[in-house]
């Protein structure tokens, strides 16, 4: 389909998303990350999210320190192979640090497993998963965020920095394609 007939309906609105976020920063700092965690973005679809989170972080109080590292799971099409690839390293000093993952989605758990193994390989002090959307009863290993925004529905969802076919990245909020098949 040309993104051009796509039909968006929202799921979570820039209200909605910014309510949460703010809650998610305090969340994150009552449980002990703080003073200065260092924040791992992974990208591409956790950069909106990240950006917001580290403004909320500083609202509540933190100094994050933040880098990103490129993921992506092994093998085309939307079914992930389960195996992850590192497109771009991150080059932070984890050693005795707390480190947050941030990412936009959590469904198989692949990625932030690897993602999380490898922080605690680099010897982080602490590890906590920080996610937008939980696809619950997707998981394929054994991962769970410390931090979730919002419970995802059992759709395709677009917006806030996910995309579909490289598309629609750049909307403010969250939704799924209405006409999509
Ligand atoms: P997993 O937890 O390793 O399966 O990877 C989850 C990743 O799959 C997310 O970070 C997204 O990049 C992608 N993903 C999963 N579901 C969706 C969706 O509904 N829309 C856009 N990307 C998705
Ligand atoms: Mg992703």
């Amino acid at each position: 389909m040309n993104r051009h007939d796509a039909v968006i309906e929202t799921l979570f609105s820039e209200e909605t998303i910014a309510a949460r976020v703010a809650e998610l920063g305090r969340a994150v700092r009552d449980a002990g990350f703080g003073p200065d965690p260092i924040v791992i973005a992974i990208l591409k679809g956790g950069f909106v999210f990240a950006a917001d989170l580290i403004r909320s972080l500083h609202r509540a109080g933190l100094q994050p320190e933040v880098d990103f590292m490129s993921l992506s799971s092994y093998g085309a099409g939307t079914t992930s192979a389960g195996e992850i690839r590192v497109l771009r390293d991150s080059d932070a000093d984890v050693r005795g640090r707390k480190v947050l993952i941030v990412d936009d989605i959590l469904e198989s758990g692949r990625t932030l497993l690897f993602a999380r193994q490898m922080m605690q390989a680099r010897g982080a002090a602490e590890v906590g998963v920080v996610v937008c959307l939980d696809k619950k009863g997707h998981r394929r290993v054994d991962l769970e965020a410390e931090f979730v925004g919002f419970d995802c529905p059992d759709r395709f969802v677009v917006g806030y920095g996910m995309d579909m076919g490289h598309g629609f990245r750049e909307l403010p909020f969250i939704g799924y394609v209405a006409n999509a098949g």
